[in-house]
């Protein structure tokens, strides 16, 4: 019974040993599946990315060894008994560890920025050029096929994988920032001006950009992605975005069709169909896109009617209005008509 009663504790203390240790183990792999993924700028995926996390890199590994040294010269102060203190001049301290010590590291730091910089503007001459357009609260996107064909699309952009490719940015109403982390740092697009990126992808994949400058009520919903191709896969993609939309196949998409040029083709265009409205996203190939409503959702039926009659519910205060009075034939009819688009 005794040694009943002595053991208990003994197999908690160890219970409660191993549950720390599974989750240190746990709280680690969350922490570092945390720096993977499509928005993480600890996951570079191109030349610019791989420049800045190493500056990144050496910053935090630069603070935390000046943190370090900190720390121990405190607890050094601490633990010394009296008769180990010896009186130092105040000034070889404020000369030392106040003037030389951070000019010293932060010119370093400030030689090795400019020369990362340098290097970040010194890739090779980009090839295609893409001009981004932001508005409250999505991404106008214009593309030149080979042929100096332009191409609308919104919220998704598509990029030659392995080349380097400028992308010119304005905004039409406030500032906005451009930030694809896995990708290239942040630019910001300022009224009455245009600024550029170099975006870069090493390999095909997908990564999710984020305005990153607060731009009113539906900021965070102001995303979009980046989808880089093997080259062939692109311009074949660009080749099919230059078509007008294809016309409706069916009664009900036909029906939709109506229901679109009553109702949405006064701020959408779709070439082809209705020309010119420019105050809305370019739908003419909506259904070769994976999300709508700048990345907010994922572009299927159900999503489309729930945006089309809810916006205002979904992203309150952007343009679209919620055309709530639509019944639900209709909305399946020009959501029939928008998953055409493709
Ligand atoms: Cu646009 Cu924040």
């Amino acid at each position: 019974m005794r040694m009943h009663k002595t053991r208990l504790p003994d197999a908690a203390a160890r219970n409660r040993q191993t549950c720390r240790l599974h989750c240190a183990v746990v709280a680690g792999i969350l922490f570092l599946s945390g720096c993977r993924g499509i928005q993480s700028t600890l996951d570079p995926q191109g030349p610019q990315a791989d420049e800045i996390a190493r500056i990144a890199w050496v910053m935090f590994w630069g603070a935390g060894f000046i943190l370090l040294l900190v720390m121990a010269l405190a607890l050094a102060t601490l633990f010394r008994t009296p008769s180990q203190r010896r009186p130092v001049s105040a000034n070889v301290f404020i000369i030392a560890g106040g003037v030389a010590l951070p000019v010293i590291t932060l010119t370093a730091l400030l030689i090795y920025g400019v020369d990362a910089m340098r290097s970040l503007r010194a890739t090779a001459e980009p090839t295609a050029q893409i001009e981004v357009v932001g508005n409250r609260w999505w991404w106008d996107v214009h593309y030149r096929d080979p042929d100096g064909h332009a191409i609308t699309s919104a919220n998704e952009i598509r990029i030659p994988a392995g080349k380097p490719v400028k992308v010119l940015v304005r905004t039409n109403d406030v500032i906005h920032s451009f930030w694809v982390p896995n990708l290239a740092g942040k630019i910001d697009l300022i009224p009455g001006r245009s600024n550029h990126i170099v975006l870069h992808a090493n390999a095909p994949g997908q990564f999710r950009g984020q305005c990153a400058e607060f731009c009113g009520a539906q900021h965070a919903r102001m995303a979009f992605h980046v989808i880089a191709q093997a080259p062939e896969a692109h311009a074949a993609w660009l080749a099919q975005q230059r078509m007008p939309a294809t016309a409706p196949a069916d009664r009900l998409s036909l029906r939709g069709q109506e229901v679109f040029l009553a109702r949405c083709a006064q701020c959408h265009t779709v070439r082809g169909v209705s020309e010119g409205a420019k105050r809305a996203p370019d739908l003419t190939h909506l259904a070769s896109r994976q999300f709508i409503a700048a990345g907010t959702l994922e572009n299927n039926r159900q999503n489309l009617i729930a945006f089309v009659s809810r916006s205002q519910e979904i992203k309150p205060g952007s343009d679209m209005p919620s055309h709530s009075d639509l019944d639900d034939a209709t909305l399946q009819a020009l959501a029939s008509y928008l998953e055409s688009l493709k």
